[in-house]
């Protein structure tokens, strides 16, 4: 690939800059970086991806563009036009796992397991502009998180910049007995743990099973997310949204928890007999209170 130019033979070496500059911090050493580093090593050790599963990206601010422009190949990738234009992100910049790449692997080698996408001045194309090292492209699934940016980043007016899609086992397995309805979903986990609703005051969406990586995923994920920051996919995992790695990471824990605990409590009642002991809907409504969370009440009776 054209992008992948002598720049990062010097970028290799351990020179700050490759493009000539004297000066300027590497891009794996930027802070948003290595908070995305974080969040997959993290996610790794979780559990929750196993071989190439899973996938993040994150919308630069810009001033994450301008710390780490001067290391954008001098001669990026070719256009790859969107089968979905996403106008509100025109010119935005993305810092993306690799299709294929495993989230065990981010952390020893960021250049080559992630990368930076921009897209054109419509938002309707993207290319390469650092990283991907070797020949790698985006995941599979930038159609999901590119419309589900643009439907977060004005739901929450500009706040949220980070996507992260995972694997998490109870969540998967929760999805493999409920019906993909936003409200049955929401409301188990909700019951199942007095942290959930604080974690998702909106509830998580419910997707039925879709093939993944295509544009009818993205269409329908976005949709579940306008207003909420997760959205589980049934027999496939989640995707989970936040201003912060710290809280598009801790949606994701906290719905994967709320999910082990209802499995859990559900097996040990079918053992003994019982009947499994949930937070009744007054609880939630006063949790709501307590705390000001502007819960969405349509999934209370
Ligand atoms: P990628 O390797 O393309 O990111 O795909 C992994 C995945 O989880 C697909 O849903
Ligand atoms: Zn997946």
């Amino acid at each position: 690939m054209g992008f992948f130019d002598s720049a990062q033979e010097v970028f290799d070496k351990g020179v700050s800059a490759a493009k000539g500059a004297v000066s300027g911090v590497a891009v794996e050493q930027q802070a948003f970086v290595k908070g995305f580093v974080r969040l997959c090593d993290d996610g790794w050790r979780q559990g929750w991806h196993e071989r190439n599963g899973g996938n993040a990206t994150y919308r630069l601010s810009p001033e994450d563009v301008q710390g780490c422009r001067s290391f954008f190949y001098d001669t990026p990738s070719s256009w790859v036009p969107l089968a979905q234009a996403a106008p509100n992100l025109a010119g935005e910049c993305f810092l993306a796992t690799a299709a294929g790449s495993l989230m065990r692997n981010v952390a020893d080698d960021p250049a080559t397991n992630v990368g930076i996408v921009e897209l054109d001045a419509t938002g309707s194309a993207w290319r390469i502009v650092w990283g991907f090292k070797g020949g790698g492209v985006p995941t599979s699934e930038l159609p999901s998180h590119l419309m589900a940016h643009t439907v977060r980043k004005d739901a929450t007016i500009g706040k949220d910049r980070v996507l992260y899609h995972a694997h998490p086992s109870n969540v998967v397995a929760l999805s493999n007995v409920l019906p993909a309805d936003a409200r049955i979903v929401t409301r188990a986990l909700w019951k199942a743990m007095t942290e959930c609703i604080i974690a998702v005051p909106k509830g998580v969406g419910a997707l039925p099973w879709m093939v993944p990586g295509g544009v009818e995923v993205a269409r329908a994920t976005a949709e579940a997310m306008v207003g909420r920051s997760a959205c589980i996919w049934a027999q496939h995992g989640m995707f989970a949204s936040g201003a912060t790695f710290d809280e598009a990471f801790g949606t994701m824990h906290a719905v994967e928890k709320a999910s082990e605990v209802w499995r859990k409590t559900r097996m040990v009642a079918a053992a003994l007999g019982t009947q499994p002991i949930e937070i009744p809907d007054a609880g939630l409504r006063a949790i709501a209170q307590t705390y000001s969370l502007a819960i969405d009440e349509s999934m209370l009776d």
